[in-house]
């Protein structure tokens, strides 16, 4: 995969995905957006890959929000185009059924938030920088983080952040469970990697049924999604998979998953 504005490297089962504009902080410009759905695409295809970790070019940003000399002077109509398409990118995104880890190194901002917020898991590097500034622009967020950020850490922290628009440090992020770990600049894509491969040594099949159980059974009222997770649980307790990670309990020794 080859793309201008985006990076794709594959090793150990494992896509490093880098956005690769570090001149204007990993903006996300109209070519990006659709490089990402392309690729993200692919990726959910690709049994070569079983998660994928996201993270910027350069020192200073993981993304730096939506380019904003793509935003000026959008009519209404425009813009709700604009809003649809990067809403479009970032729900494939979250919705694919292997995990993908952002690795935050530096501003998540705007639409940068936003692209992070898709993702399954979050790491961050010390010194990264996280904020919603659209209202300080005149706007508001229109790629998810409305909806996304206040599902995460709550109605009130969400509307702190949205309508100050101040971002919030690294480790302020990780108190308030926006995310998942802080750690040392230099050690970021390694650590997004140790916690790929640790997922990777699981079932494939039920990672990938877990993902789809939480995105989708959050949205259902409770009984409902109950009854949702029993059908997802019969589902992949009915594979080799399991009948393997049974027998390899039973055997003590780890379980050698097939996919199946
Ligand atoms: N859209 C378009 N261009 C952007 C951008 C964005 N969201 N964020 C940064 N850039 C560009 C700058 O215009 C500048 O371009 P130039 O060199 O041609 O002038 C380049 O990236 C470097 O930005 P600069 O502001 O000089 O870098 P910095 O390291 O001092 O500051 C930020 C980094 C992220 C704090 C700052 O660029 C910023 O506030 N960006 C906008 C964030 C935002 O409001 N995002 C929400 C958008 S809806």
């Amino acid at each position: 995969m080859t793309y201008t504005n985006l990076l794709v490297e594959v090793s150990e089962r494992v896509a490093l995905v880098t956005v690769n504009r570090p001149e204007k902080r990993n903006a996300l410009d109209r070519a990006t957006f659709l490089a990402l759905d392309d690729c993200f695409t692919r990726l959910a295809e690709d049994r070569e890959v079983g998660a994928v970790i996201l993270t910027g070019a350069g020192e200073k940003a993981f993304v730096a929000g939506a380019d904003i000399t793509n935003l000026a002077g959008l009519d209404a109509f425009g813009a709700r185009e604009w809003a649809v398409l990067g809403q479009r990118v970032f729900s494939r995104i979250e919705q694919m059924t292997k995990p993908v880890i952002a690795a935050i190194n530096g501003y998540a901002l705007g639409g940068g938030l936003e692209l992070a917020l898709a993702c399954h898991l979050r790491i961050a590097a010390e010194g990264a920088r996280l904020g919603l500034p659209e209202l300080k622009l005149g706007i508001i967020p229109g790629n998810g983080g409305t909806q996304r950020l206040p599902r995460l850490v709550g109605k009130g922290r969400a509307l702190e952040m949205m309508l100050t628009g101040e971002p919030v440090s690294a480790e302020e992020a990780w108190r308030i469970g926006l995310v998942n770990q802080v750690v040392p600049r230099g050690h970021l894509i390694e650590a997004a990697r140790a916690m790929a491969r640790k997922i990777l040594t699981n079932g494939p099949l039920a990672v990938g049924i877990c993902l789809q159980a939480v995105h989708y059974g959050l949205e259902m009222p409770f009984e409902a999604a109950l009854a949702w997770e029993a059908s997802q649980s019969g589902l992949v307790t009915g594979t080799e998979d399991a009948q393997e990670g049974f027998r390899a309990f039973v055997e003590k020794r780890p379980p050698v998953f097939r996919g199946r």
